[in-house]
């Protein structure tokens, strides 16, 4: 059952991975409603992401950054807005080990002044402010069971905490000034236009260049992977039919150990490729684990699947086949974000691999 249909929504960081998936389903989807992205474009966003949208009307895009008051509150006057859709965010673990500071900056007090915009614009019980969180706020898991709408906030890394502070300033504004919300708690994402210091497409990006690539510890930590146009589908939803105050578990129901995943990853790599299976498995080389590294994440979504009509369409074989063969298709994409920026922090984390 819809019960809502925003006119004017604030994407913020659109131009990311996620956000970017988002604005290519959703501006064509709804022709009617204005979709404006708000982004900074740090090393992380990119409007290439978005060459497929960037030329509809529904759609604007303005660079600024989501900590900025005065700017912010400039947009809520220019454009109006009915709903904010949340995906702006610092979101690599291993940069907020060697620097937290952007990761508190942007996603606590950007989420902050995200939330004092809405609640200063908007009447109360009107709007809706939906907040893109992860899993990671529930800390770690051990060998068994998953994380669920009664699992306690118990993040580990300097940024989960960050988003965990922003998943409960979201909740204040809620239950304080009755701002309308929503919150989405999301496992692993994977799939086209994501950064490759994220593992996977780490591993495609150097099994393409023939570099070593490092699998953290003994490779047993555990992730539940989810195909990015699955986690879209689901913030659709959640967007029109997500009930004000309640909190979505979403997932892939697809619980991996790094080096079996990057194993299945590799050999649809090889396949694809034309190589001999295994060829590119000889690259795995096992280094240094990163710190407070979170053991396993697996999560319910039991509750989201039945309450919005949910499921993810795709098995992670059928996403890693998709993924792969995006990647082989976007060199070019690939090569322009592979920038000063980025080698100098793969540098840092790897020397001169
Ligand atoms: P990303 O790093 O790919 O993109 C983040 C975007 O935010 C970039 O376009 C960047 O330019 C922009 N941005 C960063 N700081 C900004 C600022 N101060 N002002 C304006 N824009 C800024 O991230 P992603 O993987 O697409 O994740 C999007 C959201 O989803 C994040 O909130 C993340 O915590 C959450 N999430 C991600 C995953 C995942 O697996 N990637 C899983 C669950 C939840
Ligand atoms: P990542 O993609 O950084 O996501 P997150 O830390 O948010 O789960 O990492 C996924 C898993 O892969 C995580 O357990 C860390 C591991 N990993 C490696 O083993 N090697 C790598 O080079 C990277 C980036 C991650």
């Amino acid at each position: 059952m819809v019960l809502r249909q925003p006119q004017s929504i604030l994407v913020t960081g659109g131009a990311g991975f996620i956000g970017s998936n988002y604005l290519n389903k959703m501006v064509p989807a709804y022709p009617d409603t204005l979709f404006v992205n708000l982004d900074a474009l740090t090393y992380a966003g990119n409007l290439e992401n978005l060459a497929q949208v960037c030329d509809r009307s529904n759609y604007v895009f303005e660079r600024g950054d989501i900590t900025d008051f005065e700017l912010v509150a400039g947009l809520f006057d220019k454009y109006g807005f009915d709903a904010v859709v949340h995906f702006a965010a610092e979101s690599h673990v291993d940069r907020s080990i060697i620097d937290p500071t952007a990761f508190v900056k942007t996603n606590v007090q950007g989420t902050l002044v995200l939330l004092q915009n809405a609640k200063a614009a908007w009447k109360e019980g009107e709007g809706l402010f939906h907040h893109v969180s992860t899993d990671e706020v529930f800390g770690s898991l051990g060998s068994k069971g998953v994380f669920t709408l009664e699992s306690p906030y118990a993040p580990r890394s300097p940024y989960a905490a960050s988003k965990a502070s922003a998943d409960h300033l979201v909740r204040s504004f809620g239950t304080t000034y009755g701002l309308p919300y929503v919150i989405t708690n999301t496992s692993n994402n994977f799939g086209p236009y994501q950064f490759p210091e994220k593992l996977i497409p780490l591993v495609l990006n150097n099994a393409r260049t023939r570099k070593p690539i490092p699998i953290y510890g003994k490779g047993e930590n555990v992730r539940d992977w989810l195909y990015v146009e699955d986690h879209c589908e689901a913030l659709e939803k959640v967007l029109l039919q997500g009930q004000d105050g309640h909190t979505y578990l979403i997932g892939g129901s697809e619980e991996w150990s790094n080096v079996d995943l990057v194993e299945a990853l590799l050999d649809v790599f090889d396949a694809i490729t034309g190589q001999a299976k295994g060829r590119s498995g000889e690259l795995i080389t096992f280094v240094q684990d990163r710190a407070g590294h979170d053991f396993r994440y697996a999560i319910d979504s039991s509750v989201t699947q039945k309450e919005l009509q949910w499921r993810p369409k795709h098995s992670l074989k059928e996403g890693l086949v998709k993924t792969v063969t995006w990647y082989l298709e976007h060199t070019d994409w690939l090569s322009n974000i592979l920038n000063e920026s980025y080698r100098s922090y793969y540098q840092s984390q790897y020397g001169d691999r």
